[in-house]
């Protein structure tokens, strides 16, 4: 059986092709060099740029499969969530192919395609508790049995890597500020600045705007002043921060559901600290399976659209 699978919720056109659960391929074109001038993703832009780029993704994504269109079995394509331009170039295209081919067209949500991008290299021992962490999203998942997905918590306002690119973007790093933030923190004290922890309560939701205000305020306050900002250590101080607010509800959820797999997804998870505190809490409560997919299939992909679509052949 082969499904051909397409991502465009955001600024990645991606298609894969996958045979009975192999990945044989999985074609990306990303625009963060065109987006990265203007400090974030500019969602005119990103649709008008899948508009030029879906042929030649396509083109490759069948070369390297070494599959023909004609032997494609099932079309599927992410229709929810994300930028409605990007969304409405990705489903026009898989309509369009499963018109021309006369085969099914599937509907696949993005997160959830994130959380089986953890799927594919490793298999999942069910209970699975899933953090989706990206620049879109932030949200705690808990699936019994497979493709059983309850949200058991997620932001009230910005997601975590939205909250990372805002902040770099004061300090002036380019988009996205995530990974420059990551980096810089290696070479900071983290308790040197002073930052609040939002919504720690007894449920398993975030926040991150306060962080996020607070970080601002913080910068401006010391510009007016014409006081210097280590940059290091700020960066240290919000990554701690971020993190924290992070693993302080995830380790609760881990604790209360007590899951056979963890696993971490989305952009945010190439973090160093979110990939460190994921160990140790897989560590600490004894737990089965811990999966930190490869980045390719963290960050947005088609391969997990694909993996998603199998898994619901397979329950049919
Ligand atoms: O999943 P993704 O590629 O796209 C979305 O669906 O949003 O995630 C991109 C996000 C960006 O906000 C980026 O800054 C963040 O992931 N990110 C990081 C790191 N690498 C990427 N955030 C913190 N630390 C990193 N090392
Ligand atoms: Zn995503």
């Amino acid at each position: 059986m082969k499904i051909l699978a397409i991502e465009s919720s955001c600024d990645e056109f991606s298609i894969s092709i996958m045979q009975d659960g192999n990945v044989l391929s999985n074609v990306i074109s990303s625009q963060i060099k065109e987006h990265s001038e203007f400090g974030g993703v500019v969602p005119e832009l990103a649709s008008r740029l899948h508009v030029d780029n879906f042929h030649w993704v396509l083109t490759k994504s069948l070369y390297d499969s070494k599959v023909s269109l004609e032997e494609i079995d099932y079309i599927s394509y992410t229709s929810n969530p994300g930028l409605i331009g990007s969304l409405i170039i990705g489903k026009l295209v898989a309509q369009t192919l499963a018109m021309f081919l006369n085969k099914p067209l599937m509907e696949m949500n993005h997160i959830q395609g994130h959380i089986y991008g953890a799927n594919i290299e490793e298999k999942f021992e069910y209970p699975v508790l899933a953090l989706v962490v990206s620049g879109g999203h932030t949200q705690i998942q808990w699936l019994e049995k497979p493709l059983d997905f309850k949200i058991i918590g997620s932001t009230q306002d910005d997601a975590v890597g939205e909250c990372y690119d805002k902040v770099a973007r004061v300090l002036g790093l380019k988009y996205p500020g995530g990974p420059k933030i990551d980096e810089l923190s290696k070479k900071g004290d983290s308790s040197k600045y002073k930052l609040p922890i939002s919504k720690n309560d007894n449920t398993y939701d975030f926040s991150f705007s306060g962080l996020k205000t607070a970080s601002l305020n913080l910068i401006n306050k010391l510009n007016q002043n014409k006081e210097t900002l280590n940059i290091e250590d700020f960066c240290a101080s919000f990554q701690k921060t971020a993190i924290e607010t992070l693993m302080l509800k995830f380790e609760k959820a881990v604790n209360e559901y007590k899951p056979k797999t963890i696993t971490v997804v989305g952009g945010v998870s190439a973090n160093s600290s979110v990939r460190e505190n994921i160990f140790k809490i897989g560590e600490k409560y004894k737990i089965n399976k811990i999966i930190v997919p490869n980045m390719e299939y963290c960050t947005d992909n088609a391969a997990m659209i694909a993996e998603l679509t199998n898994e619901y052949l397979k329950l049919k």
